[in-house]
């Protein structure tokens, strides 16, 4: 367990680290991840020390110069982790008073682990949300334009799977933009609820030394700090919301998964079956799967899990801090990665996929689709929508194929001369012209206000970055 400092003293784990079972309680595999986090709080907090006048002016400079050092470490990979050591934060404060001497002891004076940890976490959420944002921002941008380029393909549209009206292939890929913009915005807004600084909360009731927890908020780049020190060490919520945010992103990743799947079937045939979609097969020589689409389809299924999983370990748990909310970085973890790598493999499929555009024209003309359509020429000559409805109701179940004009003239006397018209599927997405329709001018409409929403998604995320960037420069010198 001991072990030999670059000074030749050997020095043991502390006393709260030595346990039995103390393999049982390391998370240091998986909260190793928090390291530059918990060095940028641990700078503030030495920083916050000195200017309360708790250390002196030069214990601050040595810490922050230590930290500052092992930073560099962590980053050049010599920093020497030592499991029996229980966690990051041990691991960090412990290195620091190999470093410095024993003003590293001084560190974490006014401060607990239950805050500490609280603390990194707001940091490394912050970091996450911004990095799957900016992902999904990039998704939608692949997503704008292609549609922008598929603004006149017709395709059919359809409820249950089955054929129910013509829209155009932008309007479909548009809709898939607007689940992951709303995906974009709650991400966004669960940052900022998270945006409280729990530093200060100490295990769980504060201090009885003169800390100022307002000074660490404001320089970590949060909006405030907590406003109960129980409640700073134990709120899990912002994991909760942002595992929601993350399995709500991945179901709307795996509906469009799903859809390549379906369309690169040759059933549908609507998109090419091309490299780009997945591997072949190792016994079937003419096989060309959509593995991509595929898997992004199936990690839903992990955040889902890890919603769960999260959900459960806070369930029941007392205030204030208990270890059960150790368990709570796994799922984070896993989430966080599992929405990275299937948003950055959307990117590259949807920006890949090949549509197959004299197919799905011929998928739109299907007459079956025009049914409404003929209804609604009918309400337009008066007929009550119900009447209608029946009417071509009728004439739909016992056609067999497509009918003549003079035919349909014959069963429905109300039509109007302009029926050939209606009956011109190519119309059919055009005449859908009101507001967030598939019309030419309708979707146009929709396309300006995709980028509007896609640019103002870049400026919320700027601002959020801007705090992100506060751990590197407090961990790398401060540019004054
Ligand atoms: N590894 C712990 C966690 O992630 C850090 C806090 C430990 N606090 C304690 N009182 N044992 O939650």
């Amino acid at each position: 367990m001991a072990r030999e400092t670059p000074t030749g003293e050997t020095r043991d784990p502390p006393s709260y680290v030595r346990t039995p079972v103390a393999g049982f309680l390391a998370s240091l595999p998986v909260d190793r991840a928090l390291a530059r986090h918990d060095l940028a709080g641990s700078i503030v907090h030495a920083e916050m020390l000195g200017r309360t006048g708790i250390l002196t002016p030069a214990e601050v400079t040595t810490l922050v110069g230590g930290l500052r050092a092992i930073g560099r470490e962590i980053a050049g990979g010599s920093f020497p982790w030592r499991p029996e050591l229980e966690d990051v934060h041990t691991n960090l404060e412990s290195r620091l008073t190999e470093m410095v001497g024993p003003v590293g002891g001084k560190l974490h004076t006014a401060r607990s682990r239950n805050d500490q940890v609280a603390l990194d976490e707001r940091l490394y959420l912050r970091a996450a949300i911004a990095e799957v944002a900016s992902l999904l921002i990039r998704l939608e941008r692949v997503l704008i334009e292609r549609a922008a380029a598929e603004a006149a393909t017709p395709m059919p549209g359809y409820t249950h799977l089955q054929r129910a009206q013509v829209v155009t292939l932008g309007h479909y890929l548009l809709a898939h933009f607007w689940r992951f913009d709303r995906d974009i915005d709650r991400l966004l807004a669960t940052a900022e609820r998270a945006s409280v600084s729990p530093l200060g909360a100490g295990a769980l009731a504060g201090s009885t030394l003169p800390i100022d927890p307002l000074y660490v908020a404001t320089r970590l780049g949060f909006a405030r700090p907590f406003e109960n020190s129980l409640d700073a060490v134990s709120d899990r919520d912002p994991l909760a919301e942002v595992l929601f945010d993350l399995a709500l992103a991945l179901v709307h990743a795996s509906g469009l998964g799903e859809e390549i799947v379906l369309f690169a079937s040759k059933e549908f045939a609507f998109v090419r079956r091309t490299a780009a979609l997945g591997s072949g097969s190792s016994l079937m020589p003419q096989k060309r799967n959509p593995d991509a689409a595929e898997l992004v389809r199936a990690k839903c299924g992990r955040a889902i899990g890890d919603l769960v999983a999260l959900a459960t370990v806070l369930k029941g748990v007392p205030l204030s801090y208990d270890r059960d909310l150790q368990e709570d970085k796994p799922p984070l973890f896993d989430s966080v990665a599992t929405a990275k790598e299937v948003v950055g493999a959307l990117i590259a499929l949807v920006g890949s996929l090949e549509f197959d555009r004299e197919r799905l024209r011929a998928a739109a003309e299907d007459p079956e689709m025009l049914a409404t359509d003929l209804v609604e020429h009918l309400v337009g000559r008066g007929v009550p929508f119900r009447e209608a409805h029946e009417a071509v109701g009728a004439i739909a179940r016992r056609a067999a194929g497509p009918i003549a004009e003079a035919e349909l003239r014959s069963a429905l006397p109300a039509a109007g001369p302009d029926l050939a018209k209606i009956l011109d599927p190519g119309a059919a997405a055009d005449r859908r012209a009101t507001p967030g329709g598939p019309s030419a001018k309708a979707l146009a409409a929709q396309l300006a206000l995709a980028r509007a929403r896609c640019e103002h998604r870049t400026e919320s995320l700027s601002s959020l970055a801007r705090s992100v960037e506060r751990v590197e420069e407090l961990v790398n010198e401060e540019r004054k």
